[in-house]
């Protein structure tokens, strides 16, 4: 797959104006600023595909980026983003759960999780259900560029730790990346090469 050949296709507000669940698509989640955006920029060589924003909740519509016909990315808007509405909320979080249980098309989910805070609430909250639905997930470790090698990797090596202990390392697997220095492309587009395969 060339990830360069990314073209934004459409927004939905919701799950159910998604298009048809055919094919294949991988969804980037993860809390509001931990990165989303700037890492389908980065795969894809597009600074101007998603919209990135220093002001958290910049993507709140579920965006879909077409790579072939039947292949797709989709940019998930970031949860625990305090300024919306409790009710919107709890709204999207429902959506969340059910797009992750019923979406025949989904393959896997990146899951992003800035690597100066990982497994906030949310983080495991979303972890469970991907468990729970028995979808793959690949963390990102993101802005891995804001620590010291040291103690990057010393993030990296306990989330796996604590994957292990859980048991749910078959399912759950985890990398550091960093949109900024371009360090980690190789291994994600690994992981969604696999996913995406027809
Ligand atoms: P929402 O759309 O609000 O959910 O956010 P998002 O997850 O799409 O985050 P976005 O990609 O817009 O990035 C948020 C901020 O983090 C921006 O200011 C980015 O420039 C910055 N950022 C993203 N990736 C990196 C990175 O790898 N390193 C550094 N240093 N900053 C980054
Ligand atoms: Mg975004």
């Amino acid at each position: 797959i060339n990830y360069a050949n990314a073209e934004f296709t459409q927004s939905a507000p919701s799950i159910r104006q998604c298009p048809p669940d055919t094919g294949a698509e991988v969804a980037f989640a993860g809390r509001s600023n931990a990165g989303k955006s700037s890492a389908i920029n980065a795969l894809t060589s597009n600074h101007k595909l998603a919209r990135t924003s220093k002001t958290p909740g910049r993507t709140q519509l579920i965006n879909f980026f077409q790579l072939t016909e039947t292949q797709r990315l989709v940019d998930l808007p970031g949860y625990g983003y305090a300024k919306v509405p409790l009710k919107m909320k709890q709204e999207w979080e429902r959506n969340l759960s059910e797009y992750l249980r019923e979406r025949q098309c989904l393959k896997g989910m990146i899951l992003l999780m800035d690597t100066r805070h990982p497994m906030q609430e949310f983080d495991t909250t979303m972890l469970n259900w991907a468990i729970g639905a028995e979808m793959p997930v690949h963390i990102l470790l993101t802005k891995a560029d804001k620590l010291k090698k040291g103690p990057a990797q010393a993030t990296l090596l306990a989330l796996r730790k604590q994957l292990k202990e859980a048991e749910v390392d078959d399912l759950v697997t985890v990398q550091l990346f960093s949109s900024l220095k371009k360090t980690g492309i190789d291994q994600l587009v690994k992981q969604l090469n696999l996913w995406l395969a027809l």
